[in-house]
């Protein structure tokens, strides 16, 4: 029996950044649920959890498979996606946690939803991430590719989750990712001695987190950028964005990385991390957990003054500048319009030689921005 390497019992507290990196979860799932249901092309997607946990915290909080459930099922639009078939695969390695989960699948879950939806299969295995993660690949027939997948790997450290792992489970097309990154350890310890180094070598893909700073903001950003660029390099997401869960120290303590090769899909995650911080820091802070956010702090002063510089001297199409928004910018599309394009044009910092009515922006609208 593999023994557990956390100190945790089998249902453990949940921490407030936990409670954040499920808000995230479950906002974006419902959108990529949406996505794939009313798609004429698919009919078959795909929910990996494959560090599921014990389904539920110590308070009886639902734990990640029953909110990618219920993120499904209680959609509003569930009723209307009866021919995708949504297979959710759960995997626990943990023996207790892994019973635990099954309780919760195989007896709360079925009453909860009765009768249990013909087109949600559930499937939980007791397995290490990596074998299952092979054994998936091997079933794969030559030629083919897996269904349209979202893979949740949510470790609690830096193990089992390595990029050459990722890169051929999730190398084609509609697979996406939502991560773990175990910032603190690796900003601990790599470079710190061969065995652990060996382990990192395996997260990251490569060695070159031997060459990060020794100390400091320095050392920290250069393995967020490095891990951020070996998830592009080598497991070729075209859009990576991480998202800061701070502790109660004010460090670090965690990274998520979402990655898709689907703009829209980034536009979507990106929405659902604003909606946690409306700051637009990508972060969440432990500490801060029970204060309310009192008023919004949108400012587009950064992304208006970007635009201006990026588009100088050109007339471009709506469309090019909401791609570059969502692809090269901390924004996400629904900041474009009112918030920046409408500002800038009360200003006098843009115009446009086909718009119909002041400030409104819809396909095709040319806007210039002077030189
Ligand atoms: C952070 S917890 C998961 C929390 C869960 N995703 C949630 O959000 O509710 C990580 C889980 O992975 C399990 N685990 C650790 N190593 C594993 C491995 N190699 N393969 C599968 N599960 C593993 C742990 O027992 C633990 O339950």
């Amino acid at each position: 029996m593999a023994k557990r390497r956390d100190p945790l019992p089998t249902r453990w507290d949940r921490p407030a950044h936990t409670k954040a990196k499920h808000d995230i979860l479950v906002k974006y799932l419902q959108a990529w649920y949406g996505i794939f249901g009313s798609s004429a092309y698919v009919d078959k997607v795909g929910v990996l959890d494959g560090f599921a946990g014990p389904g539920a915290y110590s308070k009886g909080e639902f734990g990640s498979p029953v909110l990618a459930l219920e993120a499904l099922i209680e959609h509003n639009h569930f009723a209307r996606w009866d021919g995708t078939k949504f297979i959710f695969l759960f995997n626990e390695q943990d023996p207790e946690r892994f019973d635990s989960l099954k309780q919760v699948v195989d007896e709360d879950l079925p009453h909860r939803w009765d009768p249990w939806p013909k087109n949600v299969k559930v499937h939980a295995h007791n397995e290490n991430f990596t074998d299952l993660a092979e054994g998936l690949l091997g079933e794969i027939k030559p030629g083919h590719s897996l269904i349209p997948l979202f893979a949740f790997i949510d470790p609690f450290g830096y193990r089992d989750s390595s990029m050459d792992l990722i890169r051929r489970l999730l190398q084609y097309d509609k697979a996406e990712l939502f991560i773990y990154f175990d910032f603190n350890s690796v900003n601990r310890f790599a470079g710190k001695g061969q065995a652990v180094d060996a382990r990192f070598e395996e997260l990251f893909g490569c060695n070159e987190f031997l060459k990060a700073p020794p100390r400091g903001p320095e050392r920290g950003q250069f393995l967020h950028d490095l891990y951020e660029d070996q998830l592009k390099k080598v497991c070729s997401f075209a859009h990576v964005r991480s998202f800061a869960m701070v502790n109660k120290t004010g460090h670090i303590g965690n990274y998520l990385f979402f990655c898709t090769r689907n703009l829209d899909a980034f536009d979507r995650m990106k929405y659902a991390m604003w909606s946690l911080d409306p700051t637009g820091d990508y972060r969440f802070e432990d500490r801060l957990a029970d204060q309310q956010v009192l008023f919004d702090h949108l400012d587009t002063h950064p992304l208006q003054d970007e635009l201006a510089q990026h588009f100088a001297g050109q007339t471009v199409d709506i469309d090019v500048i909401r791609t570059y928004v969502i692809a090269e910018t901390p924004y996400y599309s629904g900041h474009l319009k009112r918030d920046t394009l409408a500002v800038m044009q009360r200003d006098g910092r843009i115009t446009s030689p086909n718009q119909r009515r002041r400030n409104q922006y819809p396909d095709g609208t040319l806007v210039t921005f002077p030189a």
